[in-house]
């Protein structure tokens, strides 16, 4: 036999940007083996794709998933949503290079608690993921706030020279290790002591290696223009490629804002490489920060250590319940996740439609009661804003979520059906394609994904449940 498998029938979109053609494709071993017209010659196996889109499989460019794709390697939010490779450690937080001394502060126990954090070197990371075989190819990326409370005795400081030698001797050591670039999360209190010094001393020691600087900026409110020039600045200072994660402009005071911040990144691109990702709603999430409580915005509590019962309430009517202030409520909870209904839907459109935006779903896979973006992203983007509300085509919103993070990732062989490239294909139905989580029932697997394979293996089947896991670690090209 030729081939494994042979498409039939299908409607290609390539990932490129290039327009949906009438195609076959066929699969051998874990490659593309051909994408034409027509393909002659028997197979193991032909599927009649008649009315369905085949497409590269999706890439989760901004992702917590690093402890999920051990403990869960299924990956039933991901896989079931058409995403084949997932980009873990943004934000500043990663699961390894560290095994800290108690339970990590936050934001870092997102990913849980001390015993969690158990792979000293990113080597024992990347076995721990082979060993585990997880239905989705990892990308990692290493975080600056677990650097810092690894190798500090004060994060609340900024770090001295030989902290600085020491964190990135780590971080090298790490991308020699297979991880992919550098992230931070300067907004949050591990990280934000630290400079542009620091953090260019730091991501240039990305400089030919070809990894990728991604950051969770100081302000995405009052101040996200300042930390933009940051980006930029801290970027050009350690002459590396940079991904502004999960952009928006947070708080009724910068409700519109984005078009000034899209005017930025745009002038910004002229001299310098910039990338962004963006997840399709109006609300983020991230652990309860009481000192930052807006009494103007929705706040709904997605997890509480001394309060599980709470997960979903919203904070408003704990503290109605509890007659306390909204602050005092969240100290009470804390530790605590919280999802904060913080944007305006029309900067999202604004953000989403922006052409070099991809689509990245921050989904906090460890939360009882999680924000829907980690069941949703993909088919929302896809299905509510690109065909229902029309912000762009099938091809464009395809590219955002395949090509152009290959790309920019520089995960090579991805991103594109071409043959030859590993068969990481989502196989959906263009009409019903859509998210079903919403946030009262979170995690509602997505309507309309019919098959999943991920280099080669048929991992996911509309109604089929957990299938093969053929996961990878993705190194950079
Ligand atoms: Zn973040
Ligand atoms: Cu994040």
């Amino acid at each position: 036999m030729p081939y494994d498998c042979v498409l039939r029938n299908a409607l290609i979109v390539d990932g490129s940007g290039a327009p949906a053609r009438h195609g076959e494709l066929a699969i051998l071993g874990d490659r593309i083996a051909a994408v034409a017209d027509s393909i002659d010659g028997p197979a193991e196996s032909e599927i009649d794709v008649r009315g369905l889109v085949v497409s590269p499989g999706f890439i989760d460019v901004h992702t917590h998933d690093d402890r999920a794709v051990i403990d869960t390697p299924e990956m039933p939010a991901k896989i079931s949503q058409g995403v084949t490779s997932v980009v873990v450690g943004n934000c500043g937080i990663s699961l390894s290079p560290i095994t800290p001394d108690g339970d990590p502060p936050p934001p870092m126990n997102l990913l849980g608690e001390q015993a969690m954090f158990r792979y000293p070197r990113f080597a024992d990371y990347v076995a721990a993921v082979g060993a585990a075989r997880p239905a989705v190819n990892v990308a990692a990326l290493i975080g600056h706030s677990t650097l810092r409370v690894g190798v500090m005795d004060d994060v609340g400081l900024p770090a001295t020279e030989s902290e600085i030698a020491a964190m990135g001797d780590l971080l090298t050591e790490s991308l020699d290790a297979g991880a992919i670039g550098f992230s931070t999360g300067l907004f949050y209190p591990p990280n934000e002591a630290a400079g542009i010094d620091e953090v260019a001393a730091l991501a240039s020691r990305l400089v030919g290696t070809g990894g990728i600087y991604a950051t969770h900026m100081r302000n995405e409110h009052d101040g996200v223009l300042d930390s933009l020039e940051e980006t930029f600045e801290t970027a050009r200072r350690a002459d590396v490629p940079v991904v502004i994660s999960h952009h928006k402009c947070a708080g009724p005071d910068n409700w519109g804002r984005s078009t000034e911040t899209l005017a930025a990144i745009e002038a910004a691109r002229a001299g310098q490489p910039v990338g962004l990702d963006a997840y399709p709603y109006a609300a983020g999430s991230t652990v309860l920060i009481p000192r930052f409580m807006d009494p103007r915005i929705r706040i709904q509590v997605s997890w509480s250590k001394p309060h599980p019962e709470m997960a979903g309430r919203d904070l408003a009517d704990i503290a109605a319940e509890w007659g306390c202030a909204l602050e005092d409520a969240a100290r009470r909870l804390d530790p605590a996740g919280a999802i904060y209904f913080q944007m305006d839907e029309a900067d999202v459109r604004r953000i989403l439609a922006y052409p070099h935006t991809m689509i990245g779903s921050d989904g906090l896979p460890h939360d009882v009661h999680p924000h829907p973006r980690l069941w949703g992203t993909f088919p929302r983007v896809i299905g509510h804003y690109g065909r229902d509300e029309g912000l762009f085509g099938l091809e464009e919103a395809v590219r955002r979520m395949t090509g152009l993070p290959a790309e920019t990732f520089r995960l090579a062989g991805r991103g594109v059906l071409a043959e030859g490239n590993f068969a990481d294909i989502t196989i959906f139905d263009p009409e019903t394609i859509a998210d079903r989580a919403t946030f009262e029932k979170p995690t509602l697997q997505a309507a309309g994904i019919a098959m999943v394979f991920v280099n080669g293996s048929l991992s996911h089947h509309i109604g089929g449940g957990a299938m093969g896991r053929s996961g990878r670690l993705l190194r950079r090209a």
